[in-house]
């Protein structure tokens, strides 16, 4: 289950991504937003952040205008590591090396076309571990450091 949302900058991107799913075939919840009108992407972002914590959803895709909040605000929430793609070799290897469980993406950055084959590309890589997993375990110290 992908757990999906977006603000009024990432809306119409949020809709091609939801429309692919459901073309698809791949399970999705959409947290929102639901229309163009003015919102704001931390709310968002923890609510979509929190459905992969907890285990409702496998992993979560984010879209703003940039993709900078709501990214930057996903990783506020320990164990959270959302990567803002706009590439697909950073989409492969945010997967690859990073294992991360949130991407993001900016809807006034990257079109309808390429976004769809980032998201491919991100579901369909795998974590490679091994030294990877040694760097994700740092990344934790650094979250343990500060108390989250
Ligand atoms: C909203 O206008 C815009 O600031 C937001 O979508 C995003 O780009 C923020 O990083």
């Amino acid at each position: 289950m992908i757990a999906l949302g977006s603000d009024h900058g990432g809306y119409d991107l949020k809709e091609v991504v939801r429309k692919y799913f459901d073309k698809k075939g791949i399970a999705y919840k959409d947290f929102g937003t639901f229309s163009s009108e003015s919102v704001d992407y931390p709310d968002f972002a923890l609510m979509v952040a929190e459905a992969v914590i907890s285990g409702e959803c496998d992993r979560g895709i984010l879209i703003c205008g940039t993709g900078i909040g709501i990214s930057i605000a996903a990783n506020k929430v320990p164990g959270i590591r959302a990567a803002n793609c706009s590439d697909v070799f950073s989409a492969k290897y945010a997967k690859e090396h990073n294992n991360a469980n949130i991407l993001c993406m900016g809807g006034r950055v990257i079109g309808p076309g390429l976004a769809l084959m980032i998201v491919d590309e991100w579901l369909n890589a795998e974590f490679q571990g091994g030294r990877h997993q040694k760097r994700l375990d740092k990344i934790k110290d650094i979250e343990k450091k500060y108390g989250r």
